[in-house]
């Protein structure tokens, strides 16, 4: 097979940065993708549906004039979320969702939550107004292993938030695990998860290949090759509730190469021709327009976009660096060649 033609994809789950940055990446988006979920992490973070319209409004401002790219928003949960912002989310015709990081557990996550039993209000209004509710699904605190710790979120909080708020819809972000694809798949339609695809490509050994390889760090960590495949195998099966969420992170090439450098993978450049390569090695591209395209507008009540793409099967490079604001950033495969292209993209 070397074309492929398939209705044109959303990204789930994605990081656009705010201003100088916003202007440099949000183009890469938007030239891939119709819709993408915004994730809230920015510096403040975005928790209210004040914040969330402005930030929208910021980066519509920021896109290229002959644009069609909807931004879709989404709430910071904190400990002291109000129950007016999930109320008016909900009815909202610009916010889809709320996002809950475990305090401290990745990229601008120290006001989040610090226990869910903080949000049991919020959770209980999203369930009664069906606003999914997004989680980063690790377990955080010194003591536990960071190959552990999405493993330790299932069995510390993710389970105890199905158990209470059974009817509740809950994405499970970038799923990295076997034993996240099995729990997903056993709690039936009120989950999903989004898988990226850097965790389609990679196992953790590409972080040490030779030397630190900064540019392959983001959280959750990669992990075995067993995982990968337990990834490939859900996102290339015909289950709808695994979608395309890229989690695509931009950092400055010095904030990643620097004796404390930030998690974060840049795959919105070139990420649907990334998640055909994966397909691709996976050897099955029957259940492609599904994962990338229909299986995340029905989760959350969409519409499935009415343009196609194609995609032509033609070796290109990956370009070294991309701009950043004042700086420069490094994308995923930076240099390396891929074997599929976007060719036409209405
Ligand atoms: O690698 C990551 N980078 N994982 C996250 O959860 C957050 C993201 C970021 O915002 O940099
Ligand atoms: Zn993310």
């Amino acid at each position: 097979m070397n074309r492929l033609t398939i209705i044109k994809p959303d990204d789930w789950h994605l990081h656009l940065r705010d201003s100088p940055y916003l202007e440099s990446v949000v183009g890469d988006s938007a030239r891939q993708f119709a819709r993408a979920i915004v994730m809230p992490n920015l510096s403040p973070p975005v928790k209210t549906c004040k914040d969330a319209l402005a930030y929208r409004k910021r980066i519509l401002s920021a896109l290229p004039s002959d644009h069609q790219f909807q931004p879709l928003m989404t709430l910071y949960l904190t400990d002291n979320s109000d129950i007016e912002d999930i109320k008016n989310a909900s009815r909202s015709d610009y916010i889809f969702a709320a996002k809950l990081y475990p305090a401290g557990a990745t990229t601008n996550s120290d006001a989040a939550v610090t226990d869910i039993k903080h949000i049991y209000p919020i959770l209980d209004a999203m369930q009664e107004y069906q606003l999914p509710l997004l989680v980063h699904g690790e377990a955080t605190g010194d003591g536990v292993d960071i190959f552990d710790r999405e493993n330790r979120f299932i069995d510390t909080s993710l389970n105890a938030m199905r158990i209470d708020f059974p009817e509740l819809p809950i994405v499970f972000e970038h799923i990295t695990t076997r034993e996240a694809v099995d729990y997903v798949v056993a709690q039936g339609s009120k989950m999903a998860a989004t898988i990226t695809p850097h965790h389609l490509l990679i196992n953790r050994n590409a972080m040490f290949s030779n030397g630190f390889r900064p540019h392959h760090y983001c959280l959750p960590v990669a992990k075995r090759e067993s995982h990968r495949l337990a990834l490939l195998k859900a996102a290339s099966s015909d289950s709808n509730q695994f979608f395309a969420g890229t989690d695509s992170a931009p950092h400055s090439r010095q904030a990643k190469e620097s004796a404390c450098g930030c998690a974060g993978i840049y795959s919105a450049y070139c990420a649907i021709e990334l998640y055909a390569e994966a397909f691709d090695l996976a050897g099955d591209f029957s259940n492609f327009e599904a994962f990338m395209s229909l299986n995340g507008p029905a989760f959350y009540r969409l519409p499935v976009n009415n343009s196609k793409i194609v995609l032509q099967k033609s070796s290109w490079t990956v370009p070294e660096t991309l701009p950043f604001g004042q700086q420069s950033l490094v994308p995923f495969k930076a240099g390396q060649k891929l074997q599929w292209k976007v060719t036409s993209n209405d």
